[in-house]
C-alpha cells in the first residue's frame, strides 16, 4: 500500500502528570510523521494569560472576552515544540510549578474548556496528530483510532517531574514537588466537567517499571494493528 493511501489517525494519550506522556508522544508523531498536540500547554498558556491580567475565574463575563481575543497556536522551530499566545512565545513561562498549579485551576472552568476543545478538534480535523492531555480520548476525541491512558505510580511520577523542573534549573524539594502533583492530580480527577479518567475502550499502559523505549514500541504496535484493520 501506498504511504498516501493510508488514512492519517488520531491518537490520543491521556493520563495524570509525570506519567510520560510528553516524550512518549512525541516519540510516536514522529515516528508516524504525525503533528504532537500538547493540550497542556494550550491550558498553561491561558492561565499564564489569567495570571498576568489577575483575571477572576468566578467572573464569567471577563474569561469570556478574555478567550474571545486569545489566538493560541502550537508550533514547532528546531525540532522544538512551541506555545504562541497571541503571537508571543511562552513556552518557557508556562513550565513553573505554579503555572501548572494555575492551569489545573482555570481548567476545572466550563467556558475555559469548551474554548480549548474547540480549538483542539480544529487542529485534529484532518486526522493525522498525537494528542496528549486528560480529556482527549473521553471528551475531545471520543472516535480516535487509538486511545492510550499512560499511568505510573505517584512516587515515580513524582521522581520524574522532580528530575524535569531540576534540570531546568529551577529550586525545588522532593516533597514539595509530590505535594503540588497530588494535589493537581486529586483536582483534574475530581472536577465535574471532563475529568481525568481512561477512555472504556483505552489501553492503559503502566510506565512505573518499564522505560520509553518499551512504551512507544507498545503504541506503534496499536497504532500498526488499528491501520491494518482500518485498510
Ligand atoms: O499536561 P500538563 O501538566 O501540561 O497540563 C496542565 C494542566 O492542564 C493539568 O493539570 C490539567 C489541565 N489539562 C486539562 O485539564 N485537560 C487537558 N487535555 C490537558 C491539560
Amino acid at each position: 500500500m501506498r504511504a498516501e493511501q493510508v488514512r492519517k489517525l488520531i491518537v490520543a494519550i491521556d493520563g495524570p502528570a509525570g506519567a510520560g506522556k510528553s516524550t512518549v508522544a512525541k516519540r510516536v508523531a514522529k515516528e508516524m510523521g504525525y503533528t504532537y498536540m500538547d493540550t497542556g500547554a494550550m491550558y498553561r498558556a491561558f492561565a499564564w494569560r489569567v495570571m498576568k491580567e489577575g483575571l477572576d475565574l468566578k467572573n464569567d463575563g471577563a474569561l469570556r472576552k478574555a478567550l474571545r481575543d486569545t489566538r493560541i497556536e502550537l508550533a514547532e522551530r528546531d525540532g522544538r515544540a512551541q506555545v504562541l499566545l497571541n503571537g508571543t512565545d511562552v513556552s518557557e513561562w508556562i513550565r513553573t510549578p505554579e503555572l501548572s498549579q494555575m492551569a489545573s485551576r482555570v481548567s476545572t472552568s466550563k467556558i475555559v474548556r469548551e474554548r480549548m476543545v474547540e480549538l483542539q478538534r480544529e487542529m485534529g480535523s484532518k486526522g493525522g496528530v498525537v494528542a496528549e492531555g486528560r480529556d482527549i480520548g473521553t471528551v475531545v476525541f471520543p472516535n480516535a483510532e487509538v486511545k492510550i491512558y499512560l499511568d505510573a505510580s505517584s512516587p515515580e511520577r513524582a521522581r520524574r517531574r522532580f528530575e524535569e523542573l531540576r534540570s531546568r534549573g529551577d529550586r525545588v524539594d522532593m516533597a514539595g514537588t509530590r505535594g503540588e502533583m497530588e494535589e493537581r492530580d486529586r483536582r483534574d480527577r475530581e472536577r465535574d466537567v471532563a475529568p481525568l479518567r481512561p477512555a472504556e475502550d483505552a489501553l492503559v499502559i503502566d510506565s512505573t517499571v518499564v522505560d520509553v523505549d518499551s512504551v512507544v514500541e507498545r503504541i506503534m504496535e496499536e497504532i500498526k494493528r488499528k491501520i491494518s484493520l482500518i485498510h
